[in-house]
């Protein structure tokens, strides 16, 4: 898609970080913008810092993990802006230490926000997206971490290879309907991402912090740190852009990276080998 001026973005988890990015990126484009989110007092300041709220910004208040909730998000998108050209699932949450210290609510909190969030995505907005025949473009939040595994963190490692398969197949699925996907596989970027457990909702119990001094908790603050000294959001929405523009599946920020993923590769290309004689 290469036309983006006129046109409307739905972006989930905008009112921080990386969706916040994205959000601000269309908006310069002369897109209209509706920005999604569970923090509404964040979401509002976002607004705000969106020129205070130009006619073509707006939000709502959405819980991804909610079918439901996602399906009104749609219909108020649809209802303020008409057809919705540009579908960013980028809400998410890291969750997780040590394999043995994660709960089954732990679990459940991410692959609900992480991967179910992007299904409920796909399931309120797709169905409009291929009947307004305007073309369209949908951008999954995955991770580098969605291509390699390090240790702890199962379940946002989990739930982000899960997105970048489904994202494979689907951009297969839609390739023929004018609508492209993109799979988002940023390393470390300066985002709140170490503190989402403060929209961890109530269903899911506390959050609980591991044990000072344990595994868990060396992984959760160096995992803090490395956000801190990551890469600008504002960069990595510039990649997305040029991403869209350019039809790309895979969007990566991270070169430096490279290495981690092909050691991937290598090993199972390797067990191919093995099999071979
Ligand atoms: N920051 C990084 O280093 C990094 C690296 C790779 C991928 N990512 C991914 O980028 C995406 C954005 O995260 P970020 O780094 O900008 O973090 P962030 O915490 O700054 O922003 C995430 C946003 O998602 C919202 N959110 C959380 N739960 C939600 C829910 N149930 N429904 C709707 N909104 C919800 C939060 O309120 C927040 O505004 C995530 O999918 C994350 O996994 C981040």
């Amino acid at each position: 898609m290469r036309d983006l001026a006129g046109r409307t973005a739905f972006v989930t988890g905008a009112a921080s970080g990386i969706g916040f990015a994205l959000a601000r990126a269309f908006a310069a484009e002369g897109m209209n913008v509706m920005l999604a989110d569970i923090e509404a007092p964040a979401l509002d300041a976002a607004v705000g810092r969106l020129a205070g709220g130009a006619p073509g910004i707006a939000s709502v208040v959405c819980d991804v993990s909610d079918s439901a909730s996602v399906s009104r998000a749609a219909a108020t998108t649809a209802q303020a802006f008409g057809p919705i050209h540009i579908l960013c699932n980028n809400a998410g949450v890291a969750g997780g230490s040590g394999i043995e210290a994660i709960s089954p609510e732990t679990w459940r909190w991410v692959v609900d926000v992480n991967l179910m969030g992007v299904v409920h995505g796909l399931a309120a907005f797709l169905p409009d997206m291929r009947a307004h025949g305007q073309g369209g473009h949908i951008v999954n939040t995955a991770s580098m971490a969605g291509l390699q595994a390090n240790i702890g963190f199962s379940p946002y490692v989990a739930t982000k290879y899960a997105v970048v398969g489904m994202s494979e197949g689907l951009a297969k699925e839609l390739a023929a309907e004018g609508i492209g996907v993109s799979i988002l596989c940023p390393g470390f970027v300066r985002t709140q991402i170490a503190g989402s457990a403060r929209n961890r909702p109530e269903r899911y119990g506390p959050a609980v912090a591991p044990a000072p001094g344990s595994a868990g908790a060396r992984l959760a603050a160096a995992h803090a740190e490395n956000a801190e000294a990551g890469l600008d959001p504002a960069d990595v929405a510039a990649r997305v852009l040029a991403a869209i523009r350019a039809g790309e599946l895979y969007v990566f920020t991270h070169p430096d990276m490279r290495d981690e993923v092909d050691a991937r590769f290598g090993a199972i290309d390797a067990a191919f080998r093995r099999t071979m004689g």
